[in-house]
This record gives C-alpha cells, structure tokens and sequence, in this order.
C-alpha cells in the first residue's frame, strides 16, 4: 500500500541558524505526537541540509533541487551526488518555480531524474498547469507531457522511487486552493496515467501530493480523497505549528 506523506519545501527562506530552529520544533512535535499516519518530510535549501540533517531523526530530509549534471566545471551548481551525501533522502525536482524562473524544460528535468535515481536519492516530482492552461482546458494534457517527458522513460524498478506532487500554479502561495474535488480529478488522472504506462499495482503504489496554499483548515478536506495521499506545503510549511497542523491532517 502505498505511503502518505506531506513534506515541507521551505523555498528560498530561513537563515541556516532560523533553519535549524525549525527543524528541531518540526522533529520534537512529529516526537510528541506519537503515532502517525504519514511520512514527514522537510525540504530544505542546499546550505541547510547538513544542519538540518542533524536535528533530526524521525523527520525525512530533502533538497529542493539538484544539478542536470553529474559533476564538473558548472559553478554554483550542487550535484546529486552532493546532496545525497548529506544524507538527505529525497530531491525535489519540476517545481513551477524551478521551471518558470530557471527555464528548467522536459528534458532538463529528465536528466536531473535520472541522476537523482542514480545516486540513490527518491525523487518528488512537481507538475502543474498554469490559470491560463486550466482556463483553455488543457490542464489534463499539460501534466500528462510533464509526467510522459520526464519520468516515462524509467523502468517500473525505477518508477517505485518516484512521488508525484500535484501542483497547480494558480494555487501556489495564492491563498487560492484547488478544492479537494479538482485535486482529486487531476490526482485520479495521474493515476490512470500511471496505470496505463505501469499497470494498476505500481499506480496504486504511488504517493500522490497536493501542494498550493494547503493549510491546517483545509488539510483534512483535500487528504480524505481518495487519491489524494498527502502534500508538499511551501508557506505553512514555515511554521511548525501549522506544518504540524497539516501533518495531522491525516
Ligand atoms: P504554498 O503552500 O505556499 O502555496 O506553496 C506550495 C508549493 O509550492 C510547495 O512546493
């Protein structure tokens, strides 16, 4: 059966000390706690990872992003191998962010997928469509070519390390979400599309995220779907009381 987990993508935000702090208050809460029904994850940037790294332990650590190559003269750029060093366990790649500011393509992130896999690293892979995609009703064909362009060519073995996060752009940092029956669409969408590419098993496998202004009062709503198992958090994910507000959603 396939895993619940909500992850936190910090973005471009905390100093390394303000990083650690926030850490520390996520992994003590997830403690506290007891037990849960997800996985907890927190995306960090590059410089905090070997920080973070160490005040956690039951918390998963992630980088959000990595270079598209495997080593050499590309200065400022931070290596798959690099980031799995750190001990980091997962890698986010494709977010809209990332694809929109940086120009990172199809086939950039394909080859950033492939050394993220190679180096041992899970992969958390962002799609989405834009308003204006969703407003000519090409949203469906939008995430079916970033999900064909830059995972379809890993073998089933490969897939398996693969979460999909769901992420609409008019949702991101909006306030504005998606309301748990447009996720699900879309995430049962991407199911069929897995299914058909890797047969039911794998597609029921795989962990499918909503990320875009999810929150702790809206939380509960968009993971009670049945497709819907979990969620990558940039804002509330900021706050360990929100974060924890999300991470008991479940
Ligand atoms: P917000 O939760 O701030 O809308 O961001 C979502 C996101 O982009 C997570 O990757």
């Amino acid at each position: 059966m396939r895993k619940n987990i909500v992850a936190g993508n910090w973005k471009m935000n905390t100093t390394v000390a303000e990083g650690v702090q926030l850490a520390r208050e996520v992994e003590s809460a997830v403690k506290a706690a007891g037990e849960l029904k997800c996985e907890v994850i927190v995306g960090v940037p590059f410089t905090h990872l070997t920080s973070v790294k160490q005040e956690i332990n039951i918390v998963k650590l992630s980088a959000e992003n990595c270079a598209d190559h495997k080593s050499g003269a590309y200065t400022g750029e931070v290596s798959a191998a690099m980031v799995a060093s750190t001990g980091a366990e997962y890698v986010i790649l494709g977010h809209s962010e990332r694809r929109g500011y940086y120009n990172e393509t199809i086939e950039v992130l394909k080859e950033k997928v492939d050394l993220a896999l190679a180096n041992g690293l899970k992969v958390i892979f962002c799609c989405g469509e834009s308003l204006d995609e969703r407003k000519n009703g090409v949203h469906f064909d939008v995430i079916k070519k970033e999900i064909e362009g830059s995972l379809f060519h890993l073998g089933a073995e490969a897939f398996a390390k693969i979460v999909i996060a769901y992420e609409p752009i008019w949702a991101i940092g909006t306030g504005e979400t998606a309301t748990a029956e447009q996720a699900q669409e879309i995430h049962a969408f991407i199911r069929g599309l897995l299914a058909e590419k890797y047969g039911n098993q794998l597609a029921q496998d795989t962990t499918i995220l909503y990320g875009g202004s999810c929150k702790p009062s809206n939380a509960a709503e968009l993971f009670a779907k049945p497709d819907i198992d979990g969620g990558l958090i940039g804002g509330a994910s900021l706050k360990a009381a929100d974060f924890m507000g999300i991470v008991t959603a479940f």
